[in-house]
């Protein structure tokens, strides 16, 4: 008899995006007439930049012949992106990370998932409550876990982010070994600061513990104070494994490409308390596990870093983040508190009520679709996220609504 990995019975019914696209669906197909506004989901509506629809052509038209033709291309990714990430992502920003510490991947979701699987499955995670659920659900399918209870999974040691810490999680109060951070944050849009993020890394290291840095937001910070990366902070490669993603900052959602970077000197444990690298470890599970990203999307993701590519990429984050003040300002001047939008495409709501009755009402009220801040985590409960990614015209016909529906 075959049994199920029955870790998986323990988690919640759906994923959070499934489950709140399932309600809009509903919705739609009881009220044809109503056209919803989606400000849920952090999905970008804009075109890829001229640059990368260039570039990704090109690459098409090399496929067709017989000297351009390319099969089966690295798994790690081709050198051309490889080296333009390390030159432009890190390098000039001061940060040391080398081409071959670079792994290019189809998404950051499937990375931040996928990497609990170089870690023992006893390992003690500490995850920030509220936080993107990718990284709580796939170790709890890993077996890392206990059963849900009160909202929260026995074992797991949440790092509460709330308005008395800024939304800046405090070091636990517990041992852990593997740390999740994303910075700025999805859902709450709080960023943190070198020195702030200095104490993580100091952390870290003196507990023999691994920080997970998801920095998949990191081309909305405009403040220049702020870290891009971890590794703009001394110590941090050796316990600091960064995640990022051109899905926001060039509009891949659908086109997927993203990169994790494993710097050489960074370490887990064995059982004997022997170091052990795992670059080679995430080198080996990505060369059994995945074929690289497809050579015409690679090139695409390669003209970002193009004058023009740029260029490009910073009007479009910069109509994303004009939306968020949009957003912001609707709801402040409704009268509800909110955090986000500076540097980051996401505005944190305090609701003052269920998160999933505001978002019923927000839908059948507005026709707009939100986060509920539960979905998030326990910490999240009285809140609703707003997404910055849609057009100007639909978020300010979005707020209108709104402010008609509450106000
Ligand atoms: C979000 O809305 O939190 C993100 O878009 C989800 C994702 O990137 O997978």
């Amino acid at each position: 008899m075959l049994k199920v990995n029955e870790h998986y019975l323990k988690l919640q019914a759906s994923y959070l995006f499934s489950d709140i696209a399932k309600r809009v669906a509903t919705f739609q197909t009881n009220h044809p007439e109503r056209d919803v506004i989606k400000l849920g989901i952090g999905d970008v509506t804009n075109p890829l930049p001229e640059a990368c629809i260039n570039a990704m052509h090109a690459a098409v038209d090399e496929m067709a012949t017989t000297a351009g033709f390319r099969g089966y291309g690295p798994e790690q990714g081709y050198d051309f992106l490889r080296d333009a990430i390390a030159k432009n992502d890190f390098q000039a920003r001061g940060a040391e990370v080398q081409s071959d510490e670079i792994f290019v991947s189809d998404g950051a979701k499937c990375d931040t998932g996928n990497i609990q699987e170089l870690f023992a499955t006893d390992a003690r995670i500490a995850l920030p409550d509220p936080v993107y659920p990718v990284y709580l659900d796939t170790n709890v399918m890993a077996g890392r876990t206990g059963t849900f209870k009160d909202g929260r999974f026995e074992g797991i040691v949440y790092l509460d982010s709330t308005k008395a810490n800024n939304y800046v999680p405090d070091l636990p109060t517990e041992p852990v070994d593997l740390i999740y951070l994303c910075f700025p944050n999805n859902p709450t849009g709080s960023t943190i600061t070198k020195e702030q993020l200095k104490v993580w890394v100091d952390y870290a290291k003196d507990n023999k513990a691994l920080i997970l840095f998801d920095a998949a937001y990191e081309a909305f910070i405009r403040d220049p104070q702020l870290p891009h990366s971890i590794y703009e902070i001394e110590g941090a490669r050796e316990v600091a494994i960064e995640f990022r993603s051109y899905s926001k900052s060039a509009g891949f959602t659908g086109t997927r490409c993203a990169y994790t970077v494993v710097p050489k000197e960074c370490i887990a444990y064995d059982s004997q308390g022997g170091k052990q690298a795992l670059h080679p470890l995430w080198n080996r599970r990505h060369c059994t596990k995945f074929n690289g990203v497809s050579y015409p999307v690679q090139r695409a993701a390669e003209a970002v870093y193009s004058p023009e590519g740029m260029a490009q990429c910073q009007t479009l984050i910069d109509v994303y983040l004009a939306n968020a003040k949009i957003i912001g300002k609707a709801m402040g001047e409704l009268g509800y508190s909110y955090v986000g939008g500076d540097n980051a495409p996401y505005i944190w709501i305090w609701g003052n009520r269920d998160s999933w009755e505001f978002f019923d009402l927000l839908l059948n009220e507005a026709g707009v679709v939100c986060t509920p801040g539960a979905g998030f985590g326990k910490c999240g409960q009285g809140y609703i996220r707003l997404s910055a990614f849609n057009s100007e015209a639909n978020v300010v016909e979005a707020m209108e609504r709104i402010r008609l529906a509450l106000g």
